[in-house]
């Protein structure tokens, strides 16, 4: 880590005062209310809180997923936009998203689903690499249903870190996964965040042990745990 360069020249992403409410018919969640956050590069951030506490929401407002209703998500310095037609292209070049359900697209194998916005032979060195790393080495071939929970899990793991982003957000990436193997994804994601910037909603201790800080959402507030 270098000592010499201002801490805000590392911020990869900084929010401000976001705030994110449901509303339909009856219900009215605030899901996210007035959270101020920064991630920088080489930090792997834990972030826990109960079921309903706000963690994917807060994360899809990060990736510019959802426009907050209050707030501001800076990304590199600049300004998410608040459409995510328009935020896509910042967000596939920069934003490695982990979601809870990875999301394959059923009719391409999972090479394909991995290399879907990310192209060349360096990405492709590297998707080999990861694959590797995580066990998926022999499955690149396979289509999504010819797999298992926690092996679709790590072909998202292959989509969000092929394309060596600025930043990782991960919702509970190792929740389908036995320890081994649950480690190997550890492992790699640590091992993005000497370049990225790593955020992990997690209930694993084992990551959170090697998280360097961790975060908690209560209510959809932000309290820092250590
Ligand atoms: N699309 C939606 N429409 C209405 N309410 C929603 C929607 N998505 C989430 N909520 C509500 O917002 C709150 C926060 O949900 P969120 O999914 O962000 O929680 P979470 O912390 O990720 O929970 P979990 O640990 O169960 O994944 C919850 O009360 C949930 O019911
Ligand atoms: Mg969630």
């Amino acid at each position: 880590m270098s000592s010499a360069r201002s801490p805000s020249a590392d911020v990869v992403l900084e929010a401000e005062d976001l705030a994110l409410e449901y509303r339909d018919g009856r219900r009215h969640v605030r899901a996210v209310d007035g959270v101020n956050l920064a991630l920088r590069r080489g930090e792997f951030v834990g972030l826990v809180g109960p079921s309903g506490s706000g963690k994917s929401s807060l994360l899809f407002l990060l990736a510019g997923l959802r426009a907050p209703d209050r707030g501001v998500v800076r990304l590199l310095g600049r300004p998410v936009p608040r459409r995510a037609d328009e935020s896509a292209q910042l967000r596939r070049r920069h934003v490695g998203f982990l979601f809870q359900e990875p999301f394959l697209v059923p009719y391409l194998d999972v090479r394909e689903n991995a290399l879907v916005h990310t192209r060349g032979e360096e990405a492709e060195e590297r998707l080999l690499t990861l694959a590797r790393a995580i066990g998926m080495e022999t499955m690149l071939d396979e289509r999504p249903h010819r797999l298992s929970g926690g092996e679709r899990q790590r072909a998202g793991v292959l989509r969000a870190l092929v394309g060596a982003p600025d930043l990782v957000l991960a919702d509970e990436p190792t929740g389908n996964l036995d320890s081994t193997t649950g480690h190997a994804v550890i492992d790699v994601l640590r091992e993005s965040a000497h370049r990225a910037a790593l955020l992990v909603v997690t209930h694993d201790e084992g990551m959170l042990e090697r998280a360097d800080r961790v975060l908690r959402l209560a209510d959809g507030r932000l309290e820092v745990v250590d």
